[in-house]
């Protein structure tokens, strides 16, 4: 793994916004995997800046979304979709038709899981992924477990994950759903290369059982350990300890 700290997490938002940047320039038909949550605010503000300038062109692009809310209309102003059209979409010119999402408000649940498989593959898989980890070392919405899903799956969701996500929700935990779907570990570490992004003092341990971690389903993150291509981004509060004098 390739990890890189800054001072700040302003400094890791750019970082990354540009790492997504480079590689539409290079492959503008890229199929991006795309996270949502207060880390990846600060790389979509980036990503929308620079596509203001003129500096980063989405048409061609293509982007698979990795988790999202069980029984949330795709309307609701709550669910990642509208997270994402209002941090990323509605400012960049990635095409309707090439942005997807699995549909937690689906009838057949299990049958929308299998079809977002089949569509990303059918668009070739992904070319890069990025990600967030939660504070218990989460990934997507692979939670902590004995065992792990490969594929997309319904997942329930831990207590605390839903605390972490009650902001969308006005503050109320108890509104949040119990359950959502999301790309299995298999699917995650299909990409070709994946960022990783993580800030602030909450995601150290988190960050620690990334690095040095033994690799265990207890912290999905640790499976990281297993792709060849991956690169962390952190701020100083997020490195902790381990990283006092790397400082980029
Ligand atoms: C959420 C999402 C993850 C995200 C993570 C971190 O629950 N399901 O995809 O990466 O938790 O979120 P945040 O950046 O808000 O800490």
């Amino acid at each position: 793994m390739n990890v890189r700290v800054y001072r700040t997490a302003g400094e890791a938002a750019r970082a990354a916004a540009s790492i997504v940047a480079d590689r539409l320039d290079r492959q503008p038909a890229a199929v991006l995997g795309l996270p949502t949550g207060r880390t990846s605010r600060g790389i979509y503000d980036e990503l929308a800046r620079l596509h203001a300038t003129g500096a980063v062109d989405f048409s061609r692009a293509r982007s698979f979304n990795v988790d999202e809310f069980v029984g949330l209309p795709p309307n609701d102003r709550r669910s990642f979709r509208a997270f994402m059209q209002k941090h990323l979409f509605r400012r960049i010119n990635l095409p309707k038709d090439r942005i997807h999402f699995l549909d937690g408000h689906a009838e057949d649940l299990a049958g929308e899981c299998e079809e977002f498989e089949r569509r990303i593959a059918e668009a070739g898989g992904i070319d890069l992924l990025l990600l967030g980890v939660g504070e218990n070392g989460h990934i997507g919405f692979n939670e902590p477990g004995v065992a792990l899903h490969a594929r997309s799956h319904r997942a329930r969701l831990r207590l605390e994950t839903r605390r972490a996500n009650a902001d969308l929700f006005g503050g109320r935990v108890s509104a949040v759903p119990r359950e959502a779907l999301t790309m299995g570990v298999g699917t995650l570490l299909d990409a070709r290369a994946i960022v990783l992004v993580a800030t602030g003092k909450a995601k150290a341990r988190a960050v620690a059982s990334l690095l040095t971690g033994r690799i265990t389903t207890a912290r999905p993150a640790s499976l990281l350990q297993l792709h060849h291509r991956v690169e962390v981004i952190l701020d100083s509060a997020a490195a902790g300890k381990r990283f006092p004098d790397r400082t980029a």
